[in-house]
């Protein structure tokens, strides 16, 4: 059983979606437990880069919002580590000082995770689901959870990626690219119905469900690949501030960036590093490891620009012949292994073509998984917006400091990778699975035709 759609979830007799939470609990747990056994006590530990947390701080606080809002909140039960609470607020401690702190050693860590999902059982055999708490209603706060162990799985892989030392990590390869018909796909606009108001467990940042009016205008097909990104490289793209935002040449000078993050120029041959391989560079892949201003920064050297987020959804979500909004590109239905690559299944994006299947009504491929999708748009609530179940998951990072991202990436599951949800981060931001595609206004006579 996979993610369900709120009718599903109230289909299901209570005993059905006690089971069905559990299920999604074990399957998270399973990744976390895997991707921290992978290494040794001295890389759990150790940071790995400033802009991570050491893993063994990721694990911890896992099991830490598990204990505030399941054993606690959801539970009425007693505190089990009320002392460390503040150790792994993650408002309290930026994540570059997060190795200084007296935290929890890993077996310590272990332990505190399995006490207390152990308690969360035992509070799921017990929750009322019905008892008129918007927090238990549909087990929402059992599924806020989920994806919250899921999205610091998908930031405990960008940590292995950042690691140094003999490759640990290792999975099946994605199926291979094709052809592609059509380089750019001619999206018509309209209004459309943006975000939700049913997915049950949809966070707060993607309600309510509202009209958007969206003016034609025309998509890449797929992710813009390696192989597109190197021509910008060796056209000299990084040294003319012609393509740059005054921001984001700023930046590329004072980071002395040349290329995407994990690219290596070694012999005349451009290398990538993943996960402790180096490889040649495959051209057909998506870029990635690319900030904010680099992406716009190659858009406007094609002569295009970003999507911004509605157009991103627009394509990815409406159906022009019903005039209905999906939940996923090819429809309704749960995300399959031939519809996306999701879920660290392969621990790299597909080349450019793989999913055929994956494909909207437009025409429009690998919009959920492969790498997150740089947009033009800032992180902004939409019309209507109530702060739930707290401020801090959305309310604080709205404005102008964050750009939204969307689709997902290989290492982002499907608990999480709803065609509606948004993700955001700084524009400088390059250790994300993040790439990008382009847009740009139609000509007349596309227009016309
Ligand atoms: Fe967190």
């Amino acid at each position: 059983m996979t993610v369900l759609t709120t009718h599903q979830l109230s289909e299901l007799s209570v005993e059905g979606l006690r089971a069905y939470v559990a299920e999604q609990l074990e399957r998270s747990r399973a990744r976390t437990v895997q991707l921290t056994d992978a290494v040794d006590t001295d890389d759990l530990v150790k940071q790995h880069s400033k802009l991570m947390s050491p893993l063994v701080w990721d694990y911890a606080h896992i099991g830490n919002q598990e204990e505030l809002w399941l054993v606690r909140d959801v539970g009425g039960r007693e505190p089990l580590r009320q002392d460390i609470d503040e150790l792994y607020d993650a408002f309290m401690h930026p994540r570059a000082d997060r190795p200084t702190l007296p935290l929890l050693g890993p077996s310590e860590t272990r332990a505190y995770v399995v006490e207390v999902r152990d308690k969360v059982l035992d509070v799921l055999d017990h929750v009322k689901f019905d008892a008129g708490r918007a927090l238990v209603d549909n087990a929402f706060a059992f599924g806020m959870i989920v994806q919250h162990e899921q999205q610091h799985d998908e930031t405990m892989l960008a940590t292995h990626q950042l690691r140094a030392g003999v490759p640990v990590l290792d999975a099946p390869p994605p199926p291979a690219g094709r052809r592609l018909a059509a380089p750019e796909v001619l999206v018509p606009g309209g209004v459309f119905e943006m975000g939700t108001s049913v997915e049950p467990w949809a966070l707060d940042n993607e309600r309510p469900a509202h009209a958007v009016q969206v003016a034609p205008y025309v998509i890449d097909t797929v992710p813009v690949s390696n192989g597109d990104y190197l021509r910008f490289v060796l056209g000299g793209g990084y040294d003319d501030p012609q393509w740059w935002s005054e921001d984001g040449w700023a930046h590329v000078q004072k980071a002395s960036l040349v290329a995407p993050r994990f690219w290596e120029l070694a012999d005349g041959e451009w290398w990538r590093l993943r996960f402790g391989h180096r490889e040649p560079l495959p051209l057909d892949e998506p870029v990635m490891h690319v900030c904010f201003y680099e992406a716009e920064a190659y858009a406007k050297w094609a002569g295009k620009r970003l999507p911004t987020e509605e157009e991103w959804e627009f394509a990815a979500r409406f159906d022009p012949e019903t005039g209905r909004t999906r939940r996923f590109p090819w429809g309704d239905e749960n995300p399959g292994p031939q519809h996306a690559n999701l879920g660290q299944r392969h621990l790299r994006p597909a080349p450019v073509g793989g999913y055929p299947a994956g494909a909207s009504p437009l025409g429009v491929e690998q919009l959920i998984g492969d790498v997150w999708e740089w947009t033009s748009s800032d992180f902004r609530p939409y019309p209507g917006f109530r702060a739930f179940p707290y401020d801090e998951y959305s309310l604080v990072f709205f404005g102008t400091d964050y750009k939204v991202l969307r689709g997902g990436s290989f290492g982002t599951d499907e608990v999480v990778a709803r065609g509606t949800f948004r993700n955001w981060d700084y524009p400088i931001r390059r250790q994300i699975f993040a790439g990008f595609r382009c847009a740009r206004a139609p000509r007349p006579e596309e227009l016309r035709s």
